[in-house]
């Protein structure tokens, strides 16, 4: 087993920091076994660990995504980051979410897996060829420039050098944390994006199948900026990025830690799929999200009062022995499941096979480069985050560390 190195192996002191903790499991467990619903004075807020539990509040219409006193967090609101934040299907609920997610589920899934998979292989073939193997850059471009490139080529927009760095500068926007410089940038990103997300739905021969599909689903093409379908384009980049990089960096930490499960893949290439959803199981890259209560709710015999938030540990329900059998194992011919990393109900996640496929095409074509899972010199620590797990990776000279 490969080491790692991490922000601190005690127990985590709650749920935010277990996100990028370097084994947050058995906490997540011990919050399991304590009650359906926690509550944390300290964050203000009720935790939801158990699958049973997870699954109720992401079913509960009155608990929404977004706090009805601020629908769009106030750093941003009327500002350009801000005006697509408050288009997106993901933030919105009632008739704006129903009428973007139609269209959005109209589109995405009519993508077809196999061609993403291969699209993605194809991609990372000839990143692997520009690197060295032990180049922790390589991981970097594999994780996050890959994914935005082949959403881009879904989309239709030739993917325009910096599409990465830009998708990034957006993303700040959905951080609490984000410094007022970093909010500066996503607002510029927001207005790039925009731009050339307009220009493609305006010409009705420039755009992509899928583009069509989002129209003819309902999301029509507008002549003003901001519109729901550009905002929506834009999102399937923000959605993408940094759970999709978690999601590829989990496979390759994975691979690392078990030797024969690396050994099987470069065997049997087939089992990749397979491999993927268990990854996104073990070891989610989307811990948690949150709900907030729009008037008092029963949860599991406990009145969350109105405006109360509810962390929804979807990491912690991933692991839940009364859904998945011996849980606690990374099995890779688990019999499938839905995944809780992917959320449930009426906001699920819409592009759960595209990630995958994406995912997929890439860790294969890791496999089988000449990557060496095993080095001792690959280590990883986790970027800071409050619901993402997503690795950095280093190459350490073993008296280096
Ligand atoms: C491994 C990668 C991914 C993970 C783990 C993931 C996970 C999630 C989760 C947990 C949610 C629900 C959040 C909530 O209910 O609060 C969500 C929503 C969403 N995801 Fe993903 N996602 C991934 C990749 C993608 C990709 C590639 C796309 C599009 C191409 C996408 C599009 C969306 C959209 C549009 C929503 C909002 C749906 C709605 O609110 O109705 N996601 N995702």
């Amino acid at each position: 087993m490969a080491p790692t190195t991490c922000i601190t192996q005690t127990v985590p002191a709650d749920p935010l920091q277990a996100v990028i903790h370097a084994d947050p499991f058995p906490y997540y467990a011990a919050l399991r076994a304590r009650a359906p619903i926690v509550r944390d004075e300290a964050l203000k807020l009720w935790i939801a660990a158990r699958a049973h539990t997870v699954r109720a509040v992401l079913d509960n219409e009155r608990l929404t995504v977004r706090p009805t006193s601020e629908p769009v967090p106030r750093a941003i609101a009327g500002q350009p980051a801000g005006e697509v934040f408050a288009r997106l299907a993901r933030m919105n609920e009632g008739a704006g979410h129903r009428i973007a997610r139609q269209a959005l589920v109209a589109g995405l899934s009519a993508v077809d897996g196999a061609t993403v998979f291969q699209s993605a292989r194809k991609h990372a073939a000839s990143t692997i060829e520009r690197f060295n193997t032990d180049d922790a850059a390589l991981l970097d471009v594999l994780a996050f420039a890959l994914p935005v490139r082949v959403i881009a080529e879904l989309v239709g927009l030739s993917a325009p050098n910096g599409l990465e760095a830009t998708v990034r500068q957006f993303v700040a926007c959905l951080s609490p944390t984000s410094t007022p410089e970093a909010l500066r940038d996503a607002h510029d990103a927001a207005s790039r994006l925009q731009t050339q997300l307009y220009a493609l739905t305006r010409n009705a021969t420039a755009g992509s199948a899928l583009v069509e599909r989002i129209v003819a689903g309902g999301l029509a093409r507008e002549i003003e900026l901001p519109n729901a379908l550009v905002s929506n384009l834009l999102g399937l980049f923000s959605q993408t990025f940094d759970a999709t990089a978690g999601l590829i960096g989990n496979g390759v930490v994975t691979l690392a830690r078990h030797a024969n499960v690396a050994a099987r893949l470069a065997a049997s290439p087939s089992d990749i799929h397979a491999f993927i959803r268990e990854v996104a199981r073990f070891d989610p890259p989307v811990h948690n999200t949150r709900r907030f209560a729009r008037e008092t709710v029963c949860i599991e015999g406990v009145a969350v009062q109105s405006g109360d938030c509810v962390l929804v540990l979807l990491a912690a329900a991933s692991r839940d022995e009364a859904v998945f059998e011996d849980a606690e194992r990374f099995v890779l011919d688990r019999e499938a499941h839905p995944l809780p990393g992917f959320g449930a109900g009426r906001h699920a996640c819409p592009g759960e096979t595209i990630a995958q496929a994406i995912a997929a095409g890439i860790v294969a074509e890791l496999v089988a480069s000449e990557f060496d899972f095993a080095n001792p010199a690959l280590r990883w620590t986790y970027r800071p985050s409050l619901n993402s797990r997503i690795p950095k990776f280093a190459f350490v000279e073993r008296n280096a560390s």
